[in-house]
Order: structure tokens, then C-alpha cells, then sequence
């Protein structure tokens, strides 16, 4: 089935998730004030909150992106892939990696271990979503948009088999039509 023609349900409105990626955006300015901190984006997933979120940062700093996959249609592949690394020195730098979403946690183990390798001041993550199954996670999420049921999600940035991306609101897939 066309993945624009199964059923959505809103889960998150356009209007919270503007409200709460503007309070992200205050506190993170607050504990960053004076670090200039430099964001890096995950693409593809992450276009839409980075750009909300870097607009709502009050205080001076820096951004970069990197790319991975790891999922096809609705299912992790399990093998992360870097198809764009960071194109910054990051070396004694303030990293915030800016995610999607965290599911499985493998994608984010992933990142940080990249992140890391290039010597940072500190690392800390932004991720607008968060499923609870995070058993692969050893390290805190700093910062945290909305926790969400383990539902398959599309919208403001997050896709269903590239699809979908451009809604401004967070829908949940109907279980009943997971392929
Ligand atoms: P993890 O490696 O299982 O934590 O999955 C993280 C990545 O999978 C995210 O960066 C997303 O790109 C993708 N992903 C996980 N859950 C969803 C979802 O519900 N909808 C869309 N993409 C998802
Ligand atoms: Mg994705």
C-alpha cells in the first residue's frame, strides 16, 4: 500500500511540538552559555528540529551534519551505515548531537562512538522523540523532546520509506497496516 494513503493518527500537534522545541531551545541556551557549542545534525531524520531548535538557541554557536541509515521501510537493519561524516574539528569542542528519534538506541551508540573518537570536550544529545526500548543506551539523554508509546511514527521529519517527512505534526502508523 502507498504509504500516503494509510491511516494517521496525530500524536503530536504542530503547535506543542513548537511550543516545547522553543523550551529546549531556552534550556539548552542556558547550560551552554559561553561553550559555543556546535550542533550536529543527523540527516535525514533530524532537518526539521535542528532548524526549529538552532532558531530558538539564543547564544553563539556553531553546526554540522552528519548522515546514517540504519532503517528500511520499518525496520532496523541492525548495521549502521555513515554515508556523511562531520565535516568539523570538533576536537576540545561542546558537541550537542541533534537526533530524530531514539528507538533501539543502536543508531545513537553509533554516533556517539564517531563523536568521540574526535576528541570533543563533551558530548551531549538533543533528540526530539524517545521510545522507551533503549536497552542498548549506556549513556544519559541530555535533552528530550517528547517520550512517545513504541509506535511507528512519520512527520516533522521523520519518514516512512523516505516519505512523509514534510508534515508538521507527528502521526503514529496504524499497527494494523505495518508491512
Ligand atoms: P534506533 O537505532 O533503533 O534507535 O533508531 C534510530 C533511527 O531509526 C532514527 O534516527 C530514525 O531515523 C529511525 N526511526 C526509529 N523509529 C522510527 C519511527 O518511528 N519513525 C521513523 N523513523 C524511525
Ligand atoms: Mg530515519
Amino acid at each position: 500500500m502507498n504509504p500516503l494513503d494509510q491511516k494517521r493518527t496525530l500524536l503530536i500537534s504542530p503547535e506543542k511540538i513548537q511550543k516545547r522545541v522553543l523550551e529546549m531551545g531556552k534550556e539548552i541556551s542556558g547550560k551552554y552559555t559561553d561553550k559555543d557549542p556546535i550542533f550536529i545534525g543527523v540527516l535525514n531524520g533530524s532537518f526539521m528540529f535542528m532548524a526549529d531548535l538552532l532558531r530558538s538557541i539564543s547564544i553563539d554557536c556553531e553546526m554540522d551534519f552528519i548522515k546514517v541509515r540504519s532503517y528500511v521501510g520499518k525496520k532496523s537493519s541492525g548495521t549502521i551505515q555513515l554515508i556523511k561524516d562531520i565535516s568539523a574539528d570538533v576536537t576540545n569542542r561542546h558537541v550537542i548531537l541533534v537526533e530524530d528519534i531514539i528507538d533501539s538506541g543502536h543508531t545513537i551508540q553509533f554516533l556517539m562512538e564517531r563523536v568521540n573518537s574526535a576528541s570533543p570536550k563533551s558530548v551531549s544529545i538533543a533528540t526530539f522523540l524517545i521510545k522507551p526500548d533503549m536497552a542498548k543506551i549506556d549513556f544519559a539523554v541530555d535533552f528530550i523532546g517528547f517520550e512517545i508509546p513504541p509506535e511507528f511514527v512519520v512527520g516533522y521529519g521523520l519518514d516512512y520509506d523516505q516519505k512523509l517527512r514534510h508534515l508538521n505534526g507527528v502521526y503514529s502508523i496504524e499497527s494494523d497496516t505495518v508491512v
